[in-house]
């Protein structure tokens, strides 16, 4: 099993995005997959078209079974949901004693390919758990002036984590909203792909079928397979970014 974090400090940089839309092409091609809600916004149900719900409450801090309060999404597809109660696991989780390794110790009882966990733009408790938890973190980051600052953060978090002794087996950090029209995005990119090396995933370019994709509660591979953000652009030979050279690299990054 592979536990991979999405996250970033930075709010709305395309971790909820990025969660959804690689477990369901990792699920569709035949991977297990589940995805767990760290987030109290709740997005990773709403972004399924499916309500929101207590799912890490319950499991957290009333002790219920995880197999009770998974709930299947798409085939080979199941998510644990959140929505506001997840506040309250923050308290429950800071009471607790083994505080930092709760979250690590359910879902290691669990029997999948891989477990993705949709964290909050935040660095609480439950982000800790979510740190601790994972193997692997992708870091989705938007390409403007702040990018390489908040990429830099979240690597300081985890040098903390892994003083701690609780290591990684490594990151990746993923440029997201990639316009190649505009100047800024492509000098950020230049940027990023200079301070951070062979860590830099290709970008996943901008393209408002994503939010259009969210308002009907379908994921990317179902409402629109050929738009830039699953494929990529293509000039000639060259071709650029996309969710499904992401699934790609992952699927070849994780395999066996
Ligand atoms: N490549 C993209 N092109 C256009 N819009 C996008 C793209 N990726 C994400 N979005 C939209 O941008 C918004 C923020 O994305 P998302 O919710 O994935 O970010 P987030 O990092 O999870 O935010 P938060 O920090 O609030 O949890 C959403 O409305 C989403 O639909
Ligand atoms: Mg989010």
């Amino acid at each position: 099993m592979h536990i991979i974090a999405f996250a970033n400090q930075k709010g709305g940089v395309g971790k909820t995005t990025t969660a959804v839309t690689l477990s369901h092409g990792l699920a569709r091609s035949g991977k297990k997959v589940l995805l767990v809600d760290l987030d109290p916004q709740g997005h990773v149900a709403f972004s399924l078209g499916m309500d929101k719900s207590p799912g890490l409450y319950r499991l957290i801090c009333l002790n219920e079974k995880i197999e009770s309060i998974i709930q299947p999404a798409r085939e080979n597809f199941d998510i644990l949901a959140g929505d506001k109660f997840t506040e309250k696991v923050k308290r429950h989780i800071t009471l607790s004693d083994f505080r930092e390794t709760i979250l690590l110790d359910l879902l290691e009882k669990t029997d999948y390919d891989f477990v993705m966990l949709d964290m909050a733009p935040s660095l609480d408790v439950l982000h800790l758990n979510g740190l601790v938890a994972s193997d692997w973190v992708i870091i989705p980051t938007r390409l403007d002036a702040l990018a390489v600052d908040g990429v830099n953060e979240i690597l300081s978090t985890m040098g903390e984590i892994t003083k701690r002794g609780y290591p990684f087996q490594g990151y990746s950090i993923l440029p997201t909203f990639f316009d190649r029209t505009t100047r800024e995005t492509l000098t950020q990119l230049k940027e990023i792909v200079q301070t951070f090396g062979g860590k830099v995933f290709p970008p996943i370019p901008q393209d408002t079928r994503v939010r259009e994709s969210v308002a009907y509660g379908k994921t990317l591979w179902e409402y629109s397979l050929m738009s830039p953000a699953i494929q990529g652009y293509s000039d000639g030979n060259k071709h650029t970014g996309g969710y499904a050279q992401l699934l790609q690299r992952v699927l070849e990054t994780f395999h066996g």
